[in-house]
């Protein structure tokens, strides 16, 4: 071959290599518009209108006008130990006209706000998260719900402390989720579990740790991002009530209680945090969880 036909060979080559880089790139970025517009349009009218309707101003205007009893009852049922009289003194906090309650009836089931509201990111996108689920014990019924409602979209990483049977296992394992088998947080704490898989963006977080909470759950709310928690907090009130300020501090308000009629000292909590509302079409109300001194 001559000095000449093999310049040749590599310019065309050149050429062909320029043209798919602009080929690909035309593409990607036709992609992230694509998804910035579907993903925008619709919303900010329906959250306006939302907040126009009557209905809701009365709600928000009582809500307003009854907030500081509202505290204070629950800052003195927090001190003493009956615990379902401090349950149905929790004032929700937000407004969420779409809620369902998703999973396995009885113990099990959370209330999630207008799961359709998902935001499905494409996968270049990266920042991809989407469903943390912490104590399964074979019930991933809430999981599968999840799966299936985002259009086998989201992205599932599960732990508990015990290694889940084969059934279980597989159902992860088709749904394309990570499961860890660890106690939570002593053996593995939630951050090193989300380093384990890259992830950082969390929709939704589903917490049922046997007072694990205590502990492992403000390190994960204080440093990812995190929209909705469904929680079952363990103990007498004046846990309940600190639990419970230490997630408002980070700016989550409950949108619904629910209590576990098997579990006297558990009770269920739903809470969104609230630079999440408009997406999920949630309606603040007043803050009645009492702050945390100091
Ligand atoms: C809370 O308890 C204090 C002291 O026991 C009492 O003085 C106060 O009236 C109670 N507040 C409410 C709203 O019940």
């Amino acid at each position: 071959m001559t000095r000449d036909s093999s310049n040749c060979i590599l310019t065309i080559l050149l050429l062909f290599f320029l043209l798919f880089i602009s080929i690909t790139n035309y593409f990607s970025f036709r992609n992230i518009e694509l998804y910035l517009t579907s993903s925008t349009n619709s919303d900010p009218f329906d959250v306006v209108a939302l907040y126009q309707q009557e209905s809701i101003k009365q709600l928000r205007k009582n809500a307003l006008l009854t907030a500081e009893n509202d505290r204070k009852l629950l800052f003195n049922a927090s001190r003493l130990t009956n615990n379902q009289d401090f349950y149905r003194k929790v004032v929700e906090e937000a407004y969420c006209a779409q809620k369902e309650r998703i999973g396995e009836k009885g113990d099990g089931g959370k209330y999630v706000c207008n799961p359709k509201k998902f935001i499905i990111m494409p996968e270049f996108l990266t920042i991809n998260f989407r469903l943390i689920s912490l104590g399964l014990n074979n019930q991933i019924g809430f999981d599968k719900h999840i799966y299936e409602a985002t259009g086998r979209q989201c992205k599932i990483l599960g732990a508990d402390i015990y290694q889940q049977e084969q059934p279980t296992r597989d159902a992860y394992e088709k749904m394309n989720g990570e499961l860890f088998a660890a106690k939570i947080p002593n053996d593995l704490t939630i951050p090193q579990m989300m380093e384990k898989t890259g992830r950082i963006d969390v929709e939704f977080l589903k917490i049922d740790i046997e007072k694990g909470e205590f502990t492992a759950l403000e390190p994960l709310i204080k440093d990812y991002f995190v929209c909705q928690i469904f929680i079952e907090i363990h103990g007498l009130p004046s846990d309940h009530l600190r639990m419970l300020q230490i997630i408002a501090k980070y700016g989550f308000r409950i949108f619904n209680v629910d209590e576990n009629l098997l579990c006297p000292l558990c009770c269920e909590y739903s809470m969104i945090n609230e630079l999440c509302m408009a997406q999920f079409e949630v309606v603040p109300l007043a803050i009645t969880i009492p702050q945390l001194n100091s």
